[in-house]
């Protein structure tokens, strides 16, 4: 059902970009769609420039993450348009003639300088011009209509079979380098090695990876976001999460493994939240309330604590008291597709409107229902997080908890396990789990 390779699929992912373009371009009463790719963003003071990030609407369109000031140009009924900036500068690479699969579906113009898209561009009062502030040519600036976003946007949780394919090699490249990272870890290597050991089996740097990585080891990994990459690898490195992605044409993958160094019931613990996170990806079908997930999954994680003799209450007591969000403190995952947190999480319709979090859940970032075509991440973890554990022990819920196992887990921080599935008609395709398997 579902191809690998994008390129065949390409033609009819454009299809169904144009019908969405066409619907919300009517929905706003204009004519064209514009959409530049960005452009550079400079430090403070300074000429130095952060990395490029391209404007996720363009990439929307072409697998392109390189070019900036260009524009795709669209108007219904027309082939779709590509002003491709191939400046003349002799201090950097310039971006290479347009090649690869989308290439024949365009009219491209190429461009020598920013200023030469502007006889190009439809009349800005008659367009949907999708960017940032700064993509402006003088007066022709993006004014992003809220009614072509919120349709382009909310109908971008529908993944065409092309996008499938493409996260599909996204995670691929993420499984091949979680396996390279595991056998640094295995070695002996440093947070910081571990991490170069990463980038370079994905043959990706920092700046292109979809998001910081995440390579903790021992007690950093109870920091949700930790990125600090220490240099020196710890006398003792008893644990390992990693929680790293991948891009490929725009596309993410979001994957997270924890690892123990030894056997012992750390690991034991790692089993049981990779069971209970096959559960729940089990749980990613059509009509499935995410937020249900969510909700099921604290239930499920509190089992595995009570199993454990961390917490000495039923789950559901533990989740009623909210004694379950002390250890599992965000949300169970979000969309993922161009952007690694997808946007539209919580978006009601494709005309607007909000899909309320759960009470007391404030971290989730997707609350919608899930339908064949969107991806999201299951991502359940266990944390023993200092702050956390300290707000608990001194208020009226501490004696729900075993403090002699807390400490017998804490220096190794905490466990997370990630992948990336994709809704279908039927059984869920696990993305991860299946890019593992051929790494
Ligand atoms: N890597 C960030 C996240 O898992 O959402
Ligand atoms: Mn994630
Ligand atoms: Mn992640």
């Amino acid at each position: 059902m579902h191809s690998h390779d994008p390129a065949p699929l390409y033609a009819a992912h454009l299809d169904e970009l144009r019908r969405r373009a066409d619907a919300a371009l009517g929905r706003a009463g204009l004519d064209h769609l514009v959409v530049p790719s960005g452009t550079a963003h400079f430090h403070v003071f300074d000429d130095r420039d952060y990395p490029y990030a391209v404007n996720p609407q363009f990439k929307a369109w072409v697998p392109l993450t390189r070019t900036p000031g260009s524009w795709i140009v669209y108007t219904p009924g027309r082939r779709p348009r590509l002003l491709y900036l191939q400046p003349r500068d002799y201090w950097h690479v310039v971006p290479r003639a347009p090649e690869g699969w989308w290439v024949e579906h365009f009219d491209i113009e190429i461009i020598r300088t920013p200023e030469q898209a502007l006889p190009h561009l439809p009349p800005a009062g008659r367009s949907a011009i999708l960017g940032e502030p700064q993509s402006a040519l003088g007066d022709y600036a993006p004014n992003n209509p809220p009614a072509v976003i919120a349709y382009l946007e909310y109908h971008r949780a529908f993944k065409t079979p092309y996008e499938i394919a493409m996260m599909r090699r996204a995670s691929a490249i993420g499984a091949r380098a979680h396996r390279a990272a595991e056998a640094a870890f295995r070695a002996g290597a440093s947070e910081f090695d571990i991490h170069l050991a990463y980038c370079a089996a994905a043959r990706q740097d920092a700046c292109e990876l979809p998001y910081g990585n995440i390579v903790a080891l021992n007690e950093h990994g109870a920091v949700l976001h930790y990125t600090e990459l220490d240099r020196d690898p710890p006398a003792d490195a008893r644990s390992f999460l990693i929680d790293a992605g991948a891009g490929y044409g725009g596309y993410a993958c979001d994957i997270t493994r924890t690892y123990a160094r030894a056997r012992g019931e750390f690991q034991d613990m790692v089993d049981a939240v990779d069971a209970a996170q096959q559960a729940m990806c089990a749980q990613v079908r059509a009509g499935v309330d995410y937020r249900e997930i969510h909700l099921d999954a604290h239930l499920a994680l509190a089992r595995v604590l009570r199993d454990f003799g961390v917490l000495k209450l039923s789950p559901e007591a533990a989740v009623e008291t909210r004694v379950s969000s002390v250890f599992f403190p965000h949300g169970i995952g979000h969309g993922i597709g161009l952007q690694v947190h997808d946007v539209a999480g919580f978006a009601e319709s494709d005309r607007g409107g909000t899909i309320a979090k759960p009470e007391g859940h404030p971290y989730l970032r997707l609350t919608r229902t899930l339908a064949p075509g969107m991806v999201v991440t299951i991502e359940p973890g266990i944390y023993f997080i200092d702050m956390l554990l300290e707000e608990l022990r001194g208020g009226p819920h501490a004696h729900s908890v075993d403090w002699a196992r807390v400490d017998a887990f804490r220096p190794f921080g905490g466990i997370r396990i990630e992948d990336d599935v994709v809704c279908t008609g039927d059984a869920p395709l696990n993305l991860t789990r299946e890019a593992f398997a051929t790494a």
